[in-house]
C-alpha cells in the first residue's frame, strides 16, 4: 500500500481578498504536496474557505445580499488565485458545505453526550471585530489584548467545551512529540504558555438571536456554533467527503498555518481531538509574517501585496521561488520589489537560465542537439548524485527547511556552471569529441536533476526545462511517481535537445548604490536572524533591572502563581508562575532580576508589571539572583 500524505492550509476568511499571507501558506502546501507525489506517496492536499461568523454576516448585510451569496463571490477570488499560482490542491472545502456542517453537528453531539460540552451562564468581555470573548483577567485597560480595540461586557447563557481539563495531557503530548509543533521557538512558546497559565474552557456557541450565520447546535437549535469550533473541524470533515476513498486520511501529516493562529491550532484543536479520542495531526507548522519594505502590511497603509499583480508583473514561478528562498520558513520576512528582482536576476536568470541556454546553444552548435550517454559515469555525475541526495534530505523536508533545500538544489546548478568553466567545451569541440560528449552529457544530466528538484517549487519552469532537454511531460511523470529520482542512463541512450523560450529574462534595474547597500545590509541582517543572532540595539530594547522582593503571597485559586511586591526603579507588582517551586516566605529579601519594560498584563485578575528571570529544566526551576547585590533598581546592560 502507498504511504499517505495529507497536508492542509488554513481555511481563509471570505471577507478578505487574498494577499501574500494566504499565498505563502498555500504555495508551501503545494510544494509539499508535489514533492510527496513525486516520492510515490498518495497525497491529499486541502485548502478552502471559512465562511461563518459575524463579519461575513455583516459584510453581506452591507451589500444587501445573503451571506452565502457574498461568500460565493469571495470564494471565486481564492479559486482563481490558486489557478494562477499553479496550486495543485486535491480539494477545496467550504464551511458552508452541507456535508461539513453535518460532521460538525455529529462531533458536537458526541462531545455533548460525553459531557465535554456544557451549558453555563457566562459573563465576559466580547471583542466584536475578533469575534471572541475574553476574561476579566485577559483584557488590557478595557481593550482586547489581541487587537487593542475596546471590548464590551456581555452576559448570556452559552455552551462551553471543557478545554481546561486537558492542560496536563497536552503539555505531556507536546513534550513527548518533538516535531508536533514547529519551528522549535513556537513549540517553546506554546509550552511556556501552558506551563505558566491556566487554560480556561472554550465558549463555542452564540445565541441565534445575536448571530444566525453559523451551524445550529444539534442539541439546542437556539444556538449556533461558529468560527473556530466549526473551522478547525474542516481538517477532519474533509477526510469524510472530499478525500480519495478507500483510505483513512485522518490524522493530517502537516497543518500549515501562520504564527497568529498557533494557539487555536495547538491548543483548541488538539484538546478538541483529545476529547473526541482522535489522533492529533503529525505536525503543526507556524510560519512567520511578511512585512512590506520594512513596514507592517496593512490596508490602512495601503501596502498590501496583491499576488495577482506580482504574478502578472514577474511570473508565477519567480514569485513562488522568491517566497521560499528569501526567508527561512518559520521566520518573519520582508517583501520588496528590489529583493524579488534581485532573486530573479541572480538566481533565476543568471545561475539557472544562463546555464540552460548556454548548454542548449553549445549542444546545437557542436553536437547537432544530440546528447549521448557515456559508457560509464565520471566523477562529476557522482558529485551531482550526492547533491541530489542532499536536496532530498528527509529531515529537511519533514522540517520544511525550504530555503536550505533550494540552496542544495542550487549546488547542482553552481557545480554545472563551474564544470563548463573548467572543461571549456568550446575548446574540446573539434579537438576531442569524446570528451566533449561526456561534458555535455554531464551538464544535461545536471539540468535534468535540477528540473526534477525544482518541480515542487516552480512546476512551470521545470516543465519548460524538461521539454527543452528533450524529455516528455514532467507533470505526467511526476504524477505517476515511479522512482523518478533513481533514473539511470544506459550507455548509448541518446536524446535530442532543442533550444526554446528563455526561462527568466533579466529585469533591467537602475538601482542606485544606496539601494544596493540597503539590500546588502538587509541580507546581512537576515543571515544573522537565521542564525538566531540579534543586534545590540535589539538587546537594548529589553530593560532588565535588579529588584528586591518585599513581599510574596499565593494568588487565590491558583496553584502556580505568586504575587510579589518588588522594589526596583519603583515599586512593582509581579505575578510569577513559580508557586510550585518556591514558598512565598523564601523569596522575601532576595535580590532578583526583572524585565521592567514588559507590557503590563493581567493574570487571574492581578496586574503584573514585569517578569522575573528564572531558568528551568525537567526537574525544577531556579530564579536568577544577584551574587553581590548592587543598588536596587539598577539597569543591567
Ligand atoms: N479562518 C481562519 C483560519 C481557520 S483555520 C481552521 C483565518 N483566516 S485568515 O483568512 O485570516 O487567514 C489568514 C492567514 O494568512 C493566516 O494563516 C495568517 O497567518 C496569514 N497571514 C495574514 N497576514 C500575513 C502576513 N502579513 N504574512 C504572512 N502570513 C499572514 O485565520
Amino acid at each position: 500500500m502507498k504511504d499517505h500524505f495529507y497536508v492542509t492550509t488554513p481555511i481563509y476568511y471570505v471577507n478578505d481578498v487574498p494577499h501574500i499571507g494566504h499565498t505563502y501558506t498555500t504555495v508551501a502546501a503545494d510544494i509539499l504536496a508535489r514533492h510527496n507525489r513525486m516520492l510515490g506517496k498518495e497525497v491529499f492536499f486541502l485548502t478552502g474557505t471559512d465562511e461563518h461568523g459575524q463579519k461575513v454576516e455583516k459584510a453581506a448585510e452591507d451589500k444587501g445580499i445573503s451571506p452565502k451569496e457574498h461568500a460565493d463571490k469571495m470564494v471565486r477570488n481564492f479559486r482563481s488565485l490558486w489557478d494562477k499560482l499553479n496550486i495543485s490542491n486535491d480539494a477545496f472545502i467550504r464551511t458552508t458545505d452541507e456535508k461539513h456542517k453535518n460532521v460538525v453537528r455529529e462531533m458536537m453531539q458526541l462531545l455533548y453526550e460525553k459531557g465535554e460540552i456544557v451549558r453555563r451562564s457566562y459573563e465576559g468581555w466580547y471583542c466584536t471585530p475578533d469575534e471572541r470573548f475574553w476574561t476579566e483577567k485577559e483584557i488590557v485597560d478595557g481593550n482586547c489584548p489581541d487587537c487593542g480595540r475596546p471590548v464590551e461586557k456581555i452576559e448570556e447563557e452559552n455552551y462551553f467545551f471543557l478545554m481546561s481539563g486537558y492542560q496536563d495531557r497536552l503539555v505531556k503530548y507536546i513534550t513527548e512529540n518533538e516535531t508536533f509543533i514547529l519551528p522549535e521557538t513556537r513549540r517553546n512558546e506554546v509550552l511556556g504558555f501552558l506551563r505558566t497559565q491556566s487554560l480556561g474552557d472554550l465558549c463555542i456557541s452564540r445565541p441565534k438571536k445575536r448571530l444566525s450565520w453559523g451551524i445550529p447546535l444539534p442539541f439546542d437549535e437556539n444556538y449556533v456554533t461558529y468560527v473556530w469550533f466549526d473551522a478547525l473541524l474542516n481538517y477532519y470533515s474533509a477526510t469524510r467527503y472530499l478525500a480519495p476513498e478507500g483510505a483513512e486520511w485522518w490524522p493530517a501529516t502537516h497543518h500549515l498555518i501562520g504564527k497568529d493562529i498557533l494557539t487555536t491550532h495547538a491548543i483548541y484543536w488538539s484538546t478538541m481531538l483529545m476529547a473526541l479520542d482522535m489522533p492529533l495531526p503529525g505536525n503543526i507548522f507556524a510560519h512567520g509574517w511578511w512585512t512590506v519594505e520594512g513596514r507592517k502590511m496593512s490596508k490602512s497603509l495601503g501596502n498590501v501585496v496583491d499576488p495577482f499583480e506580482v504574478v502578472d508583473a514577474f511570473g508565477c514561478d519567480a514569485f513562488r521561488y522568491f517566497m521560499f528562498r528569501e526567508v527561512t520558513f518559520g521566520l518573519d520576512g520582508d517583501f520588496s520589489r528590489d529583493a524579488l528582482i534581485g532573486r530573479i536576476n541572480n538566481d533565476l536568470a543568471n545561475d539557472l537560465g544562463n546555464l540552460l541556454s548556454r548548454f542548449l546553444t553549445m549542444a546545437g552548435k557542436y553536437l547537432g542537439g544530440v546528447i549521448e550517454a557515456p559508457g560509464s559515469p565520471d566523477a562529476f555525475a557522482g558529485e551531482c548524485s550526492d547533491a541530489l541526495s542532499d536536496a532530498l534530505n528527509v529531515t529537511n523536508w519533514s522540517r520544511l527547511k525550504f530555503n536550505v533545500i533550494l540552496d542544495n538544489i542550487w549546488n547542482i546548478v553552481r557545480r554545472a556552471n563551474n564544470h563548463i568553466q573548467k572543461k571549456e567545451p568550446w575548446k574540446l569541440a573539434g579537438s576531442d569529441t569524446e570528451a566533449l560528449k561526456l561534458v555535455m552529457f554531464n551538464i544535461w544530466n545536471a539540468l535534468r536533476q535540477t528540473a526534477l528538484l525544482i518541480y515542487p517549487f516552480m512546476p512551470g519552469t521545470a516543465e519548460k526545462m524538461w521539454g527543452q532537454l528533450g524529455l516528455e511531460s514532467l507533470t505526467d511523470e511526476a504524477k505517476q511517481s515511479r522512482g523518478i529520482f533513481e533514473w539511470d542512463w544506459k550507455p548509448g541512450y541518446d536524446i535530442k535537445v532543442s533550444n526554446g523560450e528563455q526561462l527568466f529574462p533579466r529585469i533591467n534595474t537602475n538601482k542606485t548604490n544606496k539601494r544596493k547597500q540597503k539590500e546588502a545590509r538587509g541580507k546581512e541582517e537576515n543571515k544573522a536572524m537565521e542564525e538566531g543572532l540579534i543586534r545590540i540595539d535589539d538587546f537594548a530594547k529589553v530593560e532588565l533591572r535588579t529588584a528586591k522582593v518585599i513581599s510574596a503571597e499565593k494568588v487565590e485559586n491558583s496553584d502556580k502563581l505568586l504575587r510579589l511586591k518588588v522594589e526596583a526603579d519603583r515599586q512593582r507588582q509581579i505575578i510569577a508562575g513559580i508557586a510550585k517551586f518556591y514558598a512565598p516566605e523564601d523569596l522575601v529579601g532576595k535580590d532578583i532580576v526583572i524585565v521592567a519594560n514588559l507590557k503590563p498584563a493581567k493574570l487571574m485578575g492581578n496586574l503584573s508589571e514585569g517578569m522575573l528571570l528564572a531558568a528551568s529544566d525537567d526537574e525544577g526551576l531556579s530564579i536568577v539572583t544577584l551574587e553581590n547585590p548592587v543598588k536596587t533598581g539598577s539597569r543591567i546592560k
